[in-house]
């Protein structure tokens, strides 16, 4: 867990002595795939490149974000200076604009060899950069032949001891393959039947998640499969609206459904397959509900069909969902374990924003936070924070600030991965690349090996818009993304790569001093 104020409090007082005493730096970069040297040997554990800056004096963060903004600034011909101004920490949401497209001639494509180069060095050349082999791929590791095999990676059904019925559903088969570092693996044919399951099967009963801050419906099919429905509410040119903050802005069903796709396409595998579908609203929900819920269908002023249902926010009559006249397409991801088959922990995120108005968080403030998380169990270990840069990752892609929890199943203990969940709030701002998103990347300047490879696959190979297109045109309700939403994916992976690459410059600017580890 995430300690309180006044442990972390001393903790900083005790950084900050220690900061100015000495720079510390730590540059740390792994590319095998083997234990050999690592001194973790009973731990699973996974490849990595982190270069760790603990500075007081300007996190990489601060300064990527001065860099990042002067070339807007310049790149800009037109004056988005406003926008780019207020851009990461203020709260105000500015009025959505398109940049001008621009009439230079378009940039040599930059490919980023520099970055292959630091992770294609040799170990002696690592050794001279005070580069520490560290630990492997949590589920790929190389054996004592030589071979690449899974080790270390037990399934639900393995630690409960429970066999796997032959006439188990789909979806009670997908749950008992979860595995301590993933939830699926990436040949998984369970996927796609799951997918198609969800999309076709008759719905049999649906009702109200109780809890929810928005509208989300459960919906039971044979079978015992489970769903969890969100409708949609907007055309998809709809962006998010200029006076909703983050956390007050509507879900989007089609933004649930994209970042599926894109965590399956960058190898996280940590999000519930989440399809679409298109439904008759009279004989699919309005026949299927009931009690409270059934109350709140209406038909509206134009002969469409409408509920709204019960909820915090837009479960009333002005925010009605409604068909056209009665067919509502929607989102459909799969259940989760329950609690007694897989239990899961709920984890504050450490860079989680403040939800409120005026007040900024601390890792706003304060340039050495990561130093201090860095600290705290379970992320002082593992993998757990690279995991963070992952889902960093992930939520910049998509611009999703609506991160502040997160959860793993207990079953695991701690070296296990973290649940991508709840992404209805991403893919709302296709022309703002919200930066703040990436500052745990860039406070810790560390990020996965493989998820650099990943990134640096889609920038230089086909790109990851490209890649989205071909995906999410096998949903039922493709084209599920409008277009400017994958433009910016490009833009995006781009974006990242400067910022890891401006991590790396600094620490070369350091390099010459010898620093302190402390992994
Ligand atoms: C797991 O993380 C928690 C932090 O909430 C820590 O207290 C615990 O010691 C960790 N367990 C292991 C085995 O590291
Ligand atoms: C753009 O900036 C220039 C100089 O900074 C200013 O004179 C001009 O009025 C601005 N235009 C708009 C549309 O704000
Ligand atoms: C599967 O078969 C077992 C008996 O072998 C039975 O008890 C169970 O109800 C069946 N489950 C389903 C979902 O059909
Ligand atoms: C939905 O089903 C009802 C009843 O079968 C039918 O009258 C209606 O046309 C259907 N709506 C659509 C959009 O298919």
């Amino acid at each position: 867990m995430f300690r309180g104020g006044m442990k972390l409090k001393e903790r900083f007082i005790l950084g900050v002595s220690v900061a100015a005493v000495l720079f510390t730096f730590l540059l740390v970069v792994d590319i095998q795939m083997d234990l050999g040297m690592s001194g973790h040997h009973l731990v699973p554990s996974h490849g990595r490149v982190k270069y760790v800056q603990e500075d007081a004096a300007g996190s990489a963060y601060n300064s990527f974000r001065k860099r990042f903004l002067q070339k807007t600034h310049s790149a800009s011909s037109t004056n988005a200076s406003k926008e780019v101004d207020a851009a990461p920490h203020s709260l105000k949401e500015l009025p959505e604009k398109k940049p001008a497209p621009s009439k230079e001639p378009k940039e040599k494509h930059d490919d980023f060899s520099d970055l292959m180069d630091y992770m294609m060095l040799d170990s002696a050349e690592r050794e001279k950069h005070r580069v520490e082999i560290d630990r492997v791929h949590p589920v790929i590791q190389k054996s004592m032949e030589g071979d690449l095999v899974k080790v270390g990676n037990p399934t639900i059904a393995q630690l409960r001891k429970v066999a796997v019925r032959e006439n188990a559903t789909a979806l009670e088969k997908f749950h008992l393959q979860i595995s301590q570092h993933e939830l699926y693996p990436a040949d998984s044919e369970l996927v796609d039947e799951l997918i198609h399951e969800m999309a076709t099967e008759p719905i049999l009963h649906v009702s109200q998640k109780s809890g929810g801050t928005q509208l989300k419906l459960v919906i039971d099919y044979p079978n015992h499969l489970q769903a969890l429905f969100k409708p949609m509410r907007f055309p998809r040119e709809q962006q998010t609206l200029p006076n909703h903050f983050y956390f007050t802005d509507y879900e989007r069903h089609n933004a649930e459904i994209a970042a599926f796709h894109l965590d399956r396409l960058l190898g996280f595998r940590r999000a519930m397959p989440v399809t679409g579908r298109l439904l008759n609203m009279t004989t699919e929900l309005y026949q299927k509900a009931e009690g409270d819920l059934l109350k709140t269908f209406f038909v509206s002023p134009s002969d469409n069909l409408c509920f709204h249902g019960k909820c915090t926010y837009y479960c009333d009559t002005s925010h009605a969902i409604c068909g056209n006249p009665d067919s509502l397409e929607g989102s459909f991801a799969a259940f989760l374990p329950s609690n007694d088959v897989a239990a899961r922990k709920v984890w504050r995120h450490p860079w989680r924003r403040s939800y409120h108005k005026r007040r900024k968080a601390q890792w706003e403030t304060e340039d050495n936070y990561c130093a201090l998380v860095r600290e705290i169990p379970p992320y002082d270990r593992g993998r757990r924070l690279y995991d963070l840069m992952d889902m960093a990752v992930l939520d910049f892609l998509m611009g999703n600030m609506d991160r502040h929890h997160y959860e793993t199943f207990r079953l695991f203990g701690n070296d296990t991965f973290p649940l991508h969940l709840d992404h209805g709030r991403g893919f709302g701002r296709p022309f703002h690349d919200e930066l703040s998103i990436l500052a745990p990347i860039l406070q810790c300047c560390m990020l996965r090996q493989t998820t650099l490879q990943t990134l640096m696959k889609f920038h230089n190979g086909p790109k990851l818009s490209e890649a989205m297109r071909e995906s999410l045109g096998r949903d039922p309700v493709a084209p599920v993304l409008w277009e400017p939403h994958l433009e910016a994916l490009d833009r995006r992976v781009e974006i990242i790569l400067r910022g890891i690459r401006d991590c790396l410059q600094k620490g070369e600017d350091l390099g010459s001093e010898p620093g302190d580890e402390d992994t």
